[in-house]
Parts: C-alpha cells; sequence; structure tokens
C-alpha cells in the first residue's frame, strides 16, 4: 500500500497542510514542536480510526476550531481509495470513496500503517497490556476475523464478570458463558500461536540485519491454556479450578485476556537483562516484523518511524536506513535527518502574525 497524498485541515497544529508522498523513504525533520509527530499520528489515523496518543478525538481538533478532517489517496496496486476523516466535537466518520464505513476492520482493510515510537523500546518492560496490544493488532492486520473474535470474546468477559458481581450466581448462566468464552479463546489462542511462531524466523532476520549480530532472538507466548487437541478439556479444568477465586474476588482470573509475550536473547530474558540497545533492536524488529508475515506486495504496510533516529548510534542508525530502502513506503520523523535519496518533505513553521 502507498499513501500518495494527504491532507490536514485543522488536525492539531495543521492549520492546512497538504503533501505529495513519494515511494521508499519520506523524511520529515525539523525542529521540536513543529508538528511532525503529528503528521504520523494522522497517517497512523487512517489505519486504525484512533490516534496514538489519544483516546479523544476531539483534541485532534485545532484550538478554537469546530472540526479536524483528515484527507488521503491510498493505492494497493492498481485500486485507488480516497478517504475522508471528519472529526467534530459531537463524533467523527469516515468514509471512503464517498461512503461512510460503519466497522473499523472495514477500514484496516483499506490502509494498513506499522508505527514505531519511541515509548516502544519499553515494550518488554512495560505492562502485559501493551504486548498483548501489539498482537492483536498485528495478527487482526493479517486475519479481518481475529477482530470479530477478539470483541466477541471481550463481549462474553463483560457479562461473565457482571455474572460473578450478581448477588446471587446463576451458576447454569455461569457454566454455558464460560464454555463460550472458552470456545472463542481456544480461536484466538491457535491465532497467537501460529503468529509466535512465524514470527520467530523473521524476527532474526530483521535483527541480523540491522545489527549482524548473529544471536538468537525467541519470541514467547504464554496461553493459559496451549491449544491442542485437549484445548476444551484442559481449559475447562482450568476454569473450575480458578472457580471459586473468581466468585470471591468478583472478577475472570484467567484467558486470552491476561495472557502476556515475552523475548529473549540467546537465551536470556530482555525486560530483565537486555541492554537499552538489545531492548529497542528487540522492540524495532518485532514491530516490523507484520511487513514480512504479509506476503501480497500491494497489501504491505506503511512503515511510520516516528523520533526513532536519534536513539540510535550512527552504525545502528545506517543500518536501519539500508534495511528500509527496501520497503515499499516508509516515513521517519526526526530532529536532524540528514539522509540522501530520500523525499524530504517540508513543515513550514508558522510565522508569528505582526500586529
Ligand atoms: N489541538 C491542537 N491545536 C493546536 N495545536 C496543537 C494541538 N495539539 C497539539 N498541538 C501543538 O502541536 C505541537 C506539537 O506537535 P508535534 O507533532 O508533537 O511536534 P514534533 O513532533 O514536530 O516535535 C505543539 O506545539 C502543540 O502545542
Ligand atoms: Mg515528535
Amino acid at each position: 500500500m502507498l499513501i500518495k497524498k494527504i491532507t490536514l485541515k485543522n488536525f492539531r497544529n495543521h492549520t492546512f497542510l497538504s503533501f505529495d508522498f513519494s515511494r521508499r523513504l519520506n523524511i520529515l525533520s525539523g525542529p521540536n514542536a513543529l508538528g511532525k509527530t503529528n503528521v504520523a499520528e494522522a497517517i497512523y489515523y487512517l489505519s486504525l480510526g484512533q490516534s496514538f496518543r489519544t483516546d479523544e478525538d476531539i483534541t485532534l481538533i485545532q484550538k478554537n476550531e469546530d472540526r479536524a478532517e483528515i484527507e488521503a489517496v491510498i493505492t494497493e496496486g492498481e485500486l485507488v481509495r480516497k478517504i475522508n476523516v471528519v472529526i467534530t466535537k459531537l463524533g467523527r466518520t469516515i468514509a471512503v470513496n464517498g461512503k461512510n464505513i460503519s466497522k473499523l476492520s472495514d477500514l484496516s482493510k483499506c490502509v494498513n500503517v506499522i508505527l514505531f515510537q519511541p515509548k516502544d523500546v519499553s515494550l518488554f518492560k512495560g505492562p502485559p497490556r501493551d504486548r498483548r496490544h501489539f498482537l492483536d493488532i498485528s495478527i487482526s492486520k493479517k486475519s479481518a476475523i481475529y477482530l470479530d473474535y477478539l470483541s466477541r470474546y471481550n463481549k462474553i468477559l463483560k457479562q461473565r464478570n457482571n455474572l460473578l458481581k450478581s448477588d446471587t450466581v446463576d451458576e447454569t448462566l455461569l457454566e454455558v458463558t464460560t464454555e463460550l468464552m472458552i470456545k472463542l479463546a481456544g480461536s484466538i489462542i491457535s491465532y497467537r500461536q501460529l503468529y509466535v511462531k512465524d514470527n520467530n524466523d523473521i524476527l532474526n532476520k530483521i535483527t541480523r540485519s540491522l545489527t549482524g549480530d548473529k544471536g538468537t532472538f525467541e519470541l514467547k507466548y504464554y496461553p493459559f491454556v496451549p491449544y491442542d487437541a485437549n484445548f476444551n478439556e484442559n481449559a475447562k479444568n482450568a476454569f473450575k479450578k480458578v472457580e471459586e477465586g473468581d466468585l470471591r474476588r468478583k472478577q475472570t482470573s484467567i484467558g486470552i485476556h491476561r495472557e502476556d509475550l515475552s523475548i529473549s536473547h540467546n537465551g536470556r530474558d530482555i525486560a530483565s537483562f537486555g541492554s537499552q540497545s538489545e531492548n529497542r533492536i528487540a522492540a524495532l524488529a518485532l514491530k516490523l516484523s507484520p511487513y514480512f508475515l504479509i506476503t501480497d506486495k500491494d497489501k504491505k504496510p506503511i512503515v511510520v518511524l516516528d523520533d526513532v533516529m536519534s536513539e540510535l548510534d550512527q552504525r545502528h542508525q545506517d543500518s536501519l536506513i539500508k534495511f528500509l530502502r527496501k520497503f515499499n513506503q516508509v516515513f521517519i520523523t526526526g530532529t536532524k535527518l540528514d539522509i540522501p535519496n530520500c523525499n524530504h518533505l517540508l513543515i513550514k513553521p508558522k510565522t508569528k502574525e505582526v500586529i
């Protein structure tokens, strides 16, 4: 996929900004607070219908304005799609080729963006929720049905928790709800297991390209019960074991909403033993890996690296740029990016009005 053009109106600090993007490397360089991350945010918004910096769309609207707009032209091979996002204080609408979309999965089919931001360096040290989020987003970009499994699971989980909170728990209803949860959990775990398995080869290819290091990184996934021929029985037993505790604490203590991932380097856990640099490389490689898992060339994701280069030493910067030149389309933001043979985009700083 390629973003050919983007136009922002009253989006954050950009009153009006229009860029034609090229294939390969697009560079947004300049001083702090120019609005570079805001452009990255708009590109990301196109793929998920949400920002990576806020849950409140209203903050995306320029101060003292009523609406923000993002317009973009996206191509997928010969297919050309025009995406329009309008955000107002009352809500937002997203249209693809003039037709409003109702499901976000319809949007993520049209635009696929991989984002890496400085805080991703602590992906492995941070809370499990961030790692599950990464895993879920990556899988859903490859298999749209996964999002449906997830949202159905989350609904049932809510029902189960409400049930556990009720004064007199209906035992039969609890059993039926748990069984439904187990069924959906089985599908989700099978996707997660497969994704992690496929990911490991790619992960090592990426880290070797970036560092020359021949060591082995291994991504590990810890399902609450592994998905195999005995999954149903094992999961039922696992739920039985925790039922008393769940009833006491009035919440579901096991399930796919509590699982985690870890990564090791030469057998040692990165989060506990890895240097900052190893953590950064592992997180970067993991974030880039979905690019290689999507085999259809036209559907390959657009990559956005926000403010990542300054954190790397010169050697790692050079090998990362060399590596990224093979990608269909990449956006890199930073304060000083003097990289040859790229499309350098210019954000003009606002001149102060003279009174
Ligand atoms: N809703 C908004 N309206 C106007 N300006 C905003 C809004 N949200 C953020 N900004 C401004 O955007 C600027 C930050 O942009 P950012 O993209 O983070 O800069 P950069 O990445 O170039 O350092 C800040 O000056 C901030 O005040
Ligand atoms: Mg920034």
